[in-house]
C-alpha cells in the first residue's frame, strides 16, 4: 500500500496483551473504574440527545445488576432522522474523500483511548469476556482505519480510463444518498461500527439503527464519533426494535441503501420490504447467519482438532456467525476425537465475562436461552449426549447456557442456525466425503468451513466444492482479521461483499463516468 493518510503503511490494532503485567494492570484498572456505572442512551437526530420510550438495561450475567438505560426512538423521530439525513446528504457526499476519512481516522484514536469504559461496555451490556471485549474495540479501530485508508487512496481522485483513440475519461465513486446501517447485539461495536464507518467515508449519509440488546455501546460509539467530527447531519442515530425503528427505515422511500447484518429470516423480510416500495431501487448488503461445518479426515492432527474445535464451537458461548455448529469426524479417528472434546469441555470455565479465569460468559438474553435449552432438550430424546459442561451457582441470576456437543446421525435433522453453545457431531466413512460436502452444500447457507487433513489432494478437493464464503484449512474458523481475512457469506449466509476486504467500500458508491 502506499502511504496515504497514516504516513507510513497501516497496521492493525495491537490491543492488549492481557497475559504481560504492565500491559493488563493499568488495562484492568480502567475497566474496573466502570464496574457501577449507569449508562443513559436514546435517540441522536442532527447531533441532539432526544427522549423517549424508556427501557431498563440489565446484565446478562446477573439480571439483577442494572447496567443503564435506553430511550427506545419514537415514530416522529424516525421521521426526522431520515430528513435529516436526506437534507445532509449533498454536502457531505461533495467532501473530498480524504477529509471524510481523516473524522474516522479520529474516531479510532478516539476509541483506543476509551478503551476501558467500552470494554467494561461490552463485559456488563453484551457479555463479553475480556478477550472477546478487547478482540471488538480491536475489531471496530481496525475497520475505521482500513475503510478510511482504503477511501482516501481509492476515491480522492477519479480514476482515468484511456480509450482505444488516446483520448482519457474520468471514472469517479460517489455516495448514494442516505444508508440504514441496521446491525445485531453479537459484535455491538465492531459490526456496527463496521457499517456505518464504510457508509459514512464512501459519502453516504447514515440512519444507524443498533439491536435493541446493545444500545448503550452503540450510544456511546456515536458520540465518539460526533467528537471525531463527523457533522451532525451526517450520522443519525435511533436505538429501538425491528419492528418500531428497523421496519419504517426499510420501507422509506428516501432511503438509498441498506446495510444489514442478522438473521437470514430478518434480511429476506428487508428484502420483501425493499422490493415493495414503489421507488428507486435500494442497494441491499446482508450479512447473514449459518449453518458452519467442519470435516476432519483420518490424516488430521487429533489435538489440533480439538483445539480449533472448542474455540470454534464454544468461544463466544457459540454467538458468532462463523461459529462451528456440525462436525464431521472421519470414523476411523472419531473415538479419539470425542473423547478428547469431552476432555476439554470439562476444563470450561462458565461464568461471569469480567473475570480473567472464565472460557465462556452468558448468551445475549433470556429468549435466546430459551431458544437454545428447548434445542438442547429435543436433541436429548434422539442423540447422545458427547459432554456437557458444568454450571455453577453463580450462573443462576443470570442467562447461562452449559456448553454441549452431541452425536448426532445426520445434518439433516438440523432446521436453523443454533446461535450459541453447541455443537453436533456426525461421523462419517471415507467413502461418504462426497455425500458430506453434498450435504453441507445443500443446506443453502454457506458462511465459514473447516477443514482438517494433512492431505493436500483432500483439502483442496473440498475446499474447491464447497459453496463457503470462508473456508479454514488446519485452523480454528472464527475471528477474520480485517484487511487480511475478507469476512462474508454466500447463498442464505448473505449477499457479499466481504467486510474488511478490498471491495467492500465500492457496493456503498456509484460510479460516475464522464466521457
Ligand atoms: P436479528 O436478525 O434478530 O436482528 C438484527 C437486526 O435487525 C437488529 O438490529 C434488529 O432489531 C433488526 N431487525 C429485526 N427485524 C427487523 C425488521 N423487520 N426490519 C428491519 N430491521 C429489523 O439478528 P440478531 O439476533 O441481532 O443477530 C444474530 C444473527 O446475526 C445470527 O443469525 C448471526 O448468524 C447473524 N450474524 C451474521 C454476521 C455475518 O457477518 N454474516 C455477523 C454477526 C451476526
Ligand atoms: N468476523 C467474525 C468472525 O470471523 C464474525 O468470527
Amino acid at each position: 500500500l502506499p502511504p496515504q493518510i497514516f504516513g507510513e503503511r497501516r497496521k492493525n490494532s495491537a490491543g492488549i496483551n492481557i497475559d504481560i503485567e504492565s500491559e493488563w494492570r493499568p488495562f484492568s484498572d480502567s475497566v474496573k473504574a466502570f464496574s457501577r456505572h449507569q449508562w443513559q442512551a436514546g435517540p441522536i437526530v442532527n447531533g441532539e440527545r432526544l427522549s423517549g420510550e424508556v427501557q431498563v438495561v440489565t446484565a446478562p450475567y446477573d439480571r439483577r445488576e442494572t447496567v443503564g438505560s435506553v430511550a427506545f426512538a419514537t415514530a416522529e423521530q424516525v421521521e426526522a432522522a431520515i430528513s435529516v439525513a436526506a437534507g445532509a446528504y449533498p454536502s457531505w457526499s461533495q467532501r473530498p474523500a480524504g477529509e471524510r476519512a481523516q473524522s474516522l481516522v479520529r474516531l479510532a484514536d478516539l476509541l483506543e483511548a476509551h478503551t476501558g469504559e467500552l470494554v467494561a461496555l461490552c463485559h456488563r451490556e453484551a457479555g463479553k469476556t475480556i478477550q472477546d471485549s478487547i478482540d471488538e474495540i480491536r475489531e471496530a479501530v481496525d475497520f475505521c482505519r482500513f475503510y478510511a485508508d482504503q477511501a482516501a487512496t481509492d476515491f480522492a481522485e477519479p480514476k482515468q480510463i484511456t480509450g482505444f483513440d488516446g483520448t482519457t475519461k474520468l471514472l469517479s465513486y460517489q455516495g448514494r444518498g442516505v444508508f440504514a446501517c441496521i446491525s445485531p447485539w453479537n459484535f455491538p461495536l465492531a459490526i456496527f461500527l463496521g457499517q456505518v464507518s464504510a457508509a459514512l467515508v464512501a459519502g453516504n449519509t447514515v440512519v444507524a439503527k443498533p439491536a435493541e440488546q446493545t444500545s448503550l455501546i452503540a450510544f456511546r460509539a456515536i458520540e465518539l464519533m460526533l467528537e471525531a467530527g463527523v457533522p451532525a447531519g451526517a450520522i443519525q442515530f435511533l436505538p429501538g426494535t425491528g419492528a418500531q425503528v428497523g421496519a419504517p427505515l426499510t420501507s422509506d422511500p428516501r432511503i438509498s441503501g441498506v446495510a444489514f447484518t442478522g438473521s437470514t429470516e430478518t434480511a429476506q423480510r428487508i428484502n420483501r420490504s425493499l422490493a415493495a416500495r414503489d421507488c428507486e431501487p435500494a442497494t441491499f448488503i446482508a450479512e447473514t447467519g449459518g449453518q458452519n461445518a467442519m470435516i476432519v479426515d483420518s490424516t488430521a492432527l487429533p489435538e489440533q482438532v480439538v483445539r480449533d474445535v472448542v474455540r470454534s464451537a464454544f468461544a463466544s458461548a457459540g454467538q458468532r456467525c462463523s461459529a462451528l455448529r456440525v462436525l464431521f469426524v472421519q470414523k476411523d479417528i472419531a473415538d479419539r476425537i470425542t473423547s478428547l472434546i469431552k476432555g476439554a469441555m470439562d476444563e470450561l470455565s462458565v461464568g461471569r465475562p469480567e473475570l480473567h479465569s472464565t472460557d465462556v460468559g452468558p448468551v445475549i438474553d433470556t429468549g435466546a436461552r430459551e431458544k437454545l435449552l428447548t434445542h438442547i432438550e429435543s436433541l436429548k430424546n434422539q442423540a447422545k449426549v458427547v459432554a456437557q459442561a458444568t454450571l455453577d451457582e453463580e450462573c443462576q441470576h443470570g442467562d447461562f447456557v452449559a456448553p454441549t456437543a452431541f452425536e448426532i446421525g445426520s445434518i439433516d435433522v438440523l432446521k436453523n442456525e443454533n446461535f450459541g453453545p453447541i455443537l453436533h457431531i456426525v461421523r462419517f466413512k471415507a467413502s461418504e466425503l462426497e455425500q458430506v460436502i453434498d450435504q453441507i452444500n445443500n443446506t443453502g447457507f454457506g458462511l465459514t468451513m473447516g477443514i482438517h487433513s494433512r492431505n493436500e489432494r483432500t483439502y483442496c478437493h473440498i475446499e474447491r466444492r464447497a459453496r463457503v464464503g470462508n473456508c479454514y484449512i488446519n485452523r480454528d474458523q472464527v475471528g477474520a482479521v480485517v484487511g487480511v481475512q475478507p469476512f462474508g457469506g454466500q447463498g442464505l449466509s448473505g449477499t457479499g461483499p466481504k467486510a474488511g476486504g478490498p471491495h467492500y467500500l465500492y457496493r456503498f458508491t456509484q460510479d460516475v463516468f464522464n466521457a
